[in-house]
This record gives C-alpha cells, sequence and structure tokens, in this order.
C-alpha cells in the first residue's frame, strides 16, 4: 500500500503492474527529454542576435522537425499497444471472484464455490483497530490464491462504481446492467489496498477493496 510522502507509484504485486510502471518510466524518460531540449531552445532564443533577412521557407528543416517527432511518439504508441492487448489477455482463470459495486460499499461473489458471497464494509474510524488503516481497513477482506491466474468480474447494483487496485494494475468500472471482465496474477502474499474511483456518490471515499493474497491450501482452507 501507500505509505507517507510516496510519491510515486505503489510496489507492484503482479507482472501486469510491473510492465506497466516499466511503461510509465519510459514515457516519462522521453517526455524529459523533449521538456529539457525543448526548454533550453526557448530559453536560448532570449540570446540571439541573429536575423536573416531572405529567410522565406526552409523545406528541410520543416520535413525534419514534422517526422522527427512522429517517430519519437511511436516508441510511445507501440509499447503502449503491447501494453493494452497484454492486460486484455485472460489466461484460463483458476478462480474467478464477482464484486458488485453499492451506494456504498461492495459485495463479493466466488462462483466457483456453492454460496460463498459477501458484503465488505470500511471499517469506521471509531471502529478501528490499533494496527487497521484509517479509510482503507474493511470487515470483510478478500481472500485469493498466490501464484494463480484470477478473474474478476465487475458489475454495479445503482450507480457507476470502479474496482481498482493500484499494486496489481486493476482498474475496471462496475456499471449497472454491464458485466465488466479482467484477470490478475498475485507474485507475492500480502495485503493489497484499493478504493472505488469512480465518483459515485456522498460516499464515495469510503467503499475501499482489500485482498489477502495467501498461498493456494491456506485459500481453500478459508473458502472450506
Ligand atoms: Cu463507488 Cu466511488
Amino acid at each position: 500500500m501507500s505509505t507517507w510522502a510516496n510519491l510515486c507509484l505503489q510496489d507492484s504485486a503482479s507482472p501486469l503492474m510491473e510492465q506497466l510502471i516499466f511503461f510509465h518510466d519510459h514515457a516519462l524518460l522521453i517526455l524529459v527529454m523533449i521538456t529539457v531540449l525543448v526548454g533550453y531552445l526557448m530559453f536560448m532564443l532570449f540570446f540571439n542576435n541573429y536575423i536573416n533577412r531572405f529567410l522565406l521557407h526552409g523545406q528541410l528543416i520543416e520535413m525534419i522537425w514534422t517526422i522527427l517527432p512522429a517517430i519519437i511518439l511511436l516508441f510511445i504508441a507501440l509499447p503502449s499497444l503491447r501494453l493494452l492487448y497484454l492486460l486484455d489477455e485472460i489466461n484460463e482463470p483458476s478462480v474467478t471472484l464477482k464484486s458488485i459495486g453499492h451506494q456504498w460499499y461492495w459485495s463479493y461473489e466466488y462462483s466457483d464455490f456453492n454460496d460463498v458471497e459477501f458484503d465488505s464494509y470500511m471499517v469506521p474510524t471509531n471502529e478501528l483497530e490499533n494496527d487497521g488503516f484509517r479509510l482503507l481497513d474493511v470487515d470483510n477482506r478478500i481472500v485469493l490464491p498466490m501464484n494463480s491466474q484470477i478473474r474478476i468480474l465487475v458489475t454495479a447494483a445503482d450507480v457507476i462504481h470502479s474496482w481498482t487496485i493500484p499494486a496489481l494494475g486493476v482498474k475496471v468500472d462496475g456499471t449497472p446492467g454491464r458485466l465488466n471482465q479482467t484477470n490478475f496474477f498475485m507474485n507475492r502474499p500480502g495485503l493489497f489496498y484499493g478504493q472505488c474511483s469512480e465518483i459515485c456518490g456522498a460516499n464515495h471515499s469510503f467503499m475501499p477493496i482489500v485482498i489477502e493474497s495467501v498461498p493456494v491450501n491456506n485459500f481453500i482452507k478459508w473458502i472450506s
């Protein structure tokens, strides 16, 4: 989870989030290079005295400074498309979790198992344990096995919500009347926190998501 003064992305807990961070760093590096170059050129313009009375057109330089940025943009567009299609790939999921957004809590259904469904509410600040995280902990956590492909089905019962876990690189809108699908693979155990990220009403800030990533046998023990 995010802690004090953490301005960067959270540590990844899934291969897809790792790729997203790589892409972020790659795009940022290109952005910094462009900003520095353009900033330097603009700054230097203030101090030059060169004047060319006969300058009307320069076909060559126009060609260069049109095509060069287009090529640079390709270096962002192609990795971006690769990532887009990787995120969409569903690879034989071993567990499916259905999460339904309500005003203002999430409810979950483990469709592979009989009668496993529960609501998950935020723990109010005055009921928080000493080791709890304010505005982030819930009364019933989602337990999911690590090192397994997990499919998430997201929908909503009233207004649009969004099921978002930064450490896993997951962000799916829950829309009434629609069923959205995504997947992830958790490569380490731990607690992964998320929040609703679609402005869904007065208590939008108070419907967090907590995933407990555990070894497979612990998950089987929990589910039975
Ligand atoms: Cu649900 Cu914002």
